[in-house]
């Protein structure tokens, strides 16, 4: 028998449900046997219709001595079986059944493609893949480039810049999602080679804070890397990073000292020092970053400026789950509750825009709109609110020319951060 792989998901009608039910049909098929089913994992639908309902997607192993078509043709029919009408790609689906492995084989003609050719940019697939065939990911993840110490992956950079060609950076801190992913493709689209780094790093968490279980997974990571265009990947060690007695500090002033800065106090210092040290590692000639922490990325303008680091600074818009929540690595660590309530985010800032689009000009008022929305919230309890200006900072009484307005709320015991531009 042959050991295959299949995805399953499911975004219609009772989804726990149909999932089941294709399991046990699975299960039943002749000349066939299920083996182990992964857990089940809540995803954004992807390249779907907006307003789509979200997807539950896992993986299950089994034995077949059906041959690939037999097998696709029996999947077919289950999953018209199950209620699945519209056969256009991405649409919603009671279930929908993938081939992701069969065997060692490889496949590529117009019906059947094997391995799945989608499967290494999806880490709906690749987390639950990995709970039931660990070592198929493992030889994944062996095709991407990881470099580990920091001399070697100066010498790399060092080689691609003398041979003439360009490097786009991705500073990241791992469990990447595709707001990392969006970075990792504009990086390689603008220049030849795109570098990315995961390092959790110790000096931007406080002591309350979750740096220990801060979520990791450089295999997942190296492939999803890979497959958005990331040449190699640079995974250096916190002992290497920060040496005994390592005592070297970058610190930029007064924009740090508001939001984020004001609550996490030695965090930017954290992360000036990291990306310091980073960009001197790879001396890439574009950096990019996310809008999604805004003071971060202003906070990083203004050191490479002040320091007169030879490299520019790009910034790229946030992106959201298709109902609104902005994507984070955190956003793992919430319950199915404290993830629904977490919407209250990018609701509020969006309530905030129709206020000033109303008329409305008093940051006070705006600010106590919002705090009353996301109070309603059980799991909610806010960090802060803010209207502030775009390149100090500083909080803005009236909402005149071009603002921030940002916010940071606990859920539960996770912090999340959102902000949008107005004006
Ligand atoms: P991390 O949180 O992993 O984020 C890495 C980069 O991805 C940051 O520039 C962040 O703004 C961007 N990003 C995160 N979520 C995003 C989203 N939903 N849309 C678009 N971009 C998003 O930020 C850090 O790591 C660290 O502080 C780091 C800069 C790596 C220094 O340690």
């Amino acid at each position: 028998m042959i050991i295959c792989y299949l995805g399953l998901g499911s975004n219609l009608g009772d989804r726990q449900q149909n999932i089941r039910l294709a399991l046990q049909h699975i299960g039943s098929l002749k000349n066939t046997k299920l083996v182990r089913i992964s857990g089940i994992y809540e995803t954004d639908p992807c390249n779907c219709p907006p307003g789509s309902p979200r997807f539950l997607n896992l993986t299950a192993k089994i034995k077949t001595n059906l041959s690939p078509l037999s097998l696709l043709n029996e999947l077919k029919v289950l999953e018209s079986d199950l209620g699945r009408k519209d056969e256009r790609k991405n649409s919603s689906r009671p279930i929908d059944l993938d081939i992701l492995f069969y065997g060692n084989k490889k496949i590529n003609s117009p019906r059947l493609k094997i391995p799945h050719p989608r499967l290494k940019e999806r880490s709906f697939v690749l987390k639950p893949l990995k709970e039931i065939a660990p070592s198929l990911i493992k030889s994944l993840a062996k095709e991407a480039k990881v470099i580990s110490h920091i001399e070697a992956m100066r010498k790399y950079a060092a080689k691609v810049k003398s041979s003439g060609k360009t490097i786009g950076f991705v500073p990241t801190m791992g469990y990447l999602h595709p707001g990392h992913l969006s970075l990792v493709r504009q990086a390689k689209k603008d220049c030849d080679i795109c570098l990315v780094s995961i390092f959790v790093n110790p000096i931007q968490f406080g002591p309350q804070e979750d740096y220990k279980k801060y979520p990791r997974d450089l295999e997942v990571d190296s492939i999803l890397a890979k497959s958005a265009g990331g040449d190699c990947v640079f995974y250096p060690q916190a002992k290497d990073m920060y040496g005994l007695g390592y005592s070297t500090y970058v610190n930029v002033e007064k924009k740090t000292d508001y939001l984020c800065g004001a609550s996490r106090p030695g965090h930017f210092r954290g992360v000036t020092t990291v990306v310091a040290k980073l960009f001197n590692i790879i001396q890439p000639d574009i950096a990019y970053f996310g809008q999604k922490d805004f003071q971060q990325a202003l906070v990083i303008k203004k050191m490479v400026k002040d320091l007169n680091m030879p490299l520019k600074i790009k910034v790229m818009p946030i992106v959201r789950d298709s109902d609104g929540l902005a994507l984070s690595s955190r956003n793992v660590y919430l319950s199915a509750q404290e993830r629904s309530d977490a919407l209250v985010l990018s609701r509020s800032l969006q309530k905030a825009k129709e206020i000033i689009f109303g008329g409305e000009r008093k940051a006070g008022k705006i600010i106590a709109a919002m705090r009353n929305e996301i109070s309603r919230k059980k799991s909610a309890r806010i960090d802060y609110t803010a209207i502030a200006d775009v390149e100090t900072l500083e909080p803005l009484e009236y909402v005149k020319q071009k603002a921030l307005i940002a916010l940071a709320v606990y859920f539960g015991k996770t912090r999340l951060i959102d902000n949008i531009i107005v004006g």
